[in-house]
């Protein structure tokens, strides 16, 4: 059985760092008998390295909403893989739909971070709509980094409105994904393939379906990620 991941994306929330502190501390205070799940935050990058700093022991992994696909240079206002390696990280969420619809993302662009995040040894967590975005994400992936890669499944009508995805309907997308994966190569249920979660209006109320109906291996939450007790909650009903 792969792992179950929580992955909060807090998107360009909160607005200071009083409050991303408090609600970090307010996750790993609570996360203390939870030993089955990964749970993963993705913070503003401004955040990461105090987070970081405050979560010594690793209770949470830490991940970043995106990077450059350079590795380094003369790029004004970007972040390298690296960089996030440095202050602790290990996930970064790459083609997430508020960025390829806002700032015109292409899937060469995501494709292109993907594969420099995979070479610096971070996992990136590849969001997609569709079928066709999916094969372009993981265009010329070393079949050695697949495992290392997550596949977020996040139906635009569902992503921030409040109108979760049927999950029998999710059901049906996950098993197109594992089926491009198997034309790859790859064998859906080992270690080798990359693991499959769901994202979009997930709550503490049909978070479970998700997992037990549908069988992703986990969730992306966003709204839902920045009221720690909803969050818990999520948290809670998934590990029980
Ligand atoms: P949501 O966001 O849970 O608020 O729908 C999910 C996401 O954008 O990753």
């Amino acid at each position: 059985m792969k792992k179950i991941f929580i992955i909060a994306n807090w998107k360009m929330n909160p607005q200071n760092l009083k409050e991303a502190k408090f609600l970090f501390e307010g996750v790993k205070k609570s996360i203390k008998d939870i030993k089955n799940i990964e749970i993963v935050i993705c913070p503003p990058f401004v955040y990461l390295s105090e987070l970081g700093i405050r979560n010594k022991e690793l209770e949470i992994k830490l991940g970043a909403q995106d990077c450059f696909w350079e590795e380094s240079g003369p790029y004004t206002g970007e972040v390298s893989a690296a960089m996030l390696k440095n202050l602790g990280c290990q996930y970064v969420i790459i083609g997430h739909s508020g960025r390829r619809k806002e700032l015109k993302e292409t899937d060469e662009m995501i494709n292109k971070k993907i594969k420099t995040v995979l070479k610096t040894k971070l996992k990136p967590i590849l969001c997609i709509d569709n079928i066709s975005q999916l094969k372009k994400g993981i265009k010329g992936i070393l079949q050695k980094d697949f495992k290392n890669l997550i596949i977020a499944y996040e139906p635009l009508s569902a992503i921030g409105t409040g109108n979760p995805y049927d999950w029998k309907k999710a059901k049906e997308m996950k098993n197109k994904i594992q089926k491009v994966l198997i034309e790859q190569g790859l064998s859906p249920l080992s270690g080798d393939s990359p693991c499959i979660i769901y994202g979009g209006s997930v709550d503490s109320k049909n978070a479970i379906n998700y997992i037990k109906q549908s069988g992703f291996n986990g969730l992306l939450v966003g709204g839902a990620s920045l009221k720690t007790k909803e969050f818990m909650k999520i948290v809670k009903n998934i590990s029980n």
